[in-house]
């Protein structure tokens, strides 16, 4: 991340950092204010698991993200947070690239994951996402059964062997399955719920079930982190509460990505949170304590205070 003063506006009237006097502030929401680059320089002592630098994403001639750098420490919570369109969904699709899956998507700068740039040719998809995992807004099981959900994934990847040809091989790995099966359960904090009906179909489940269901699912293939797209908002508020607890615990393991659209949830559950804007912009990225107490950004007041977005 460069240290270097970039703010337009400041060097077409040039006017000084931290005069004060010439803001151009407003609390009527989204006008003009400068931004600067020491608002989005969070630094912090954990290695950066993630490195985004200069990242810019356009859908045809729509410039959807607008130079965004930012590092994501290991084992922590970091939300991203900001009005509907602002890119938050666009940001993270870019962290395990499902942007490719968007033919009008067009993404320049890189994504370093573990110092690896994961737009380099060459990186394999499939290992990308099963390390960076994604769990969706609505909750999207198989038609299959819990037990099946879970071992779906590390069948088709061929870390457990199952069915009739891999017993006659001698190769059957029931047991290794049930044991990855309990610990995914165990650790989205389902197993308790449904220990005794793993066989039922996973549609079944309501609704709060089936998303701890699909964490499950993304934690079977053992990944490093988990993104999380607005991934209680179509749950009831004791179904969120179970799934917000879930995110802090996995945080002691996980890197956790979490786009959410209720500040109170970002408030309580991030470490970190990273503020994006109408036109793609990251505005402020600080401690979440520092974004919601006292943020450098008037317009990142004005949204998290609910005076506008
Ligand atoms: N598949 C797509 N094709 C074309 N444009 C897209 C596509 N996905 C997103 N966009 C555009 O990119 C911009 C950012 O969208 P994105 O979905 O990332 O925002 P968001 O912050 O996640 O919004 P929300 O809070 O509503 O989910 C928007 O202008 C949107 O219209
Ligand atoms: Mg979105």
């Amino acid at each position: 991340m460069t240290e270097t003063t970039t703010e337009t506006e400041e060097q077409s009237t040039g006017t000084s950092v931290g005069s004060g006097d010439t803001d151009t502030r407003t609390t009527k929401g989204e006008s003009e204010e400068r931004t600067r680059d020491e608002w989005r320089e969070y630094s912090f002592s954990e290695d950066a698991i993630l490195s985004v630098d200069d990242l810019n994403v356009y859908y045809g001639d729509d410039h959807a993200l607008k130079d965004i750098s930012m590092d994501i420490p290991e084992k922590s919570v970091t939300a991203l947070i900001g009005p509907s369109g602002c890119g938050k969904s666009t940001f993270l699709r870019c962290l395990n690239r499902m942007n490719d899956r968007i033919k009008s998507a067009r993404v320049e700068g890189t994504v370093e994951y573990n110092g690896e740039d994961v737009y380099q040719d060459g990186t394999n998809l499939v290992e990308l996402r099963k390390r960076i995992g994604m769990v969706f807004q609505a909750p999207n099981p198989f038609p299959k059964s819990i037990r099946d959900n879970i071992a779906y994934g590390p069948r088709k990847h061929g870390d457990i062997n199952r069915g009739f040809v891999a017993s006659l091989l001698g190769r059957d790995d029931k047991e290794e399955e049930d044991e990855l099966v309990e610990e995914s359960l165990r650790k989205a904090a389902l197993w308790d719920e449904v220990n005794d009906r793993l066989d039922d179909n996973a549609l079944g489940l309501s609704g709060g079930q089936q998303q701890r269901l699909c964490i499950a699912r993304c934690l079977a293939v053992n990944p490093e982190v988990i993104l999380m797209d607005e991934p209680a908002s179509a749950l009831d508020p004791v179904a969120t509460s179970k799934i917000e607890d879930l995110i802090e615990e996995l945080a002691k393991e996980y890197t956790v990505v979490v786009v959410t659209h209720n500040m109170q949830q970002a408030a309580r559950i991030s470490d970190q949170t990273a503020v994006f804007l109408t036109g793609g912009e990251l505005v402020e990225y600080d401690e979440t304590d520092k974004i919601f107490e006292n943020p450098e950004s008037q317009r990142v007041e004005d949204y998290v205070t609910g005076k506008f977005g």
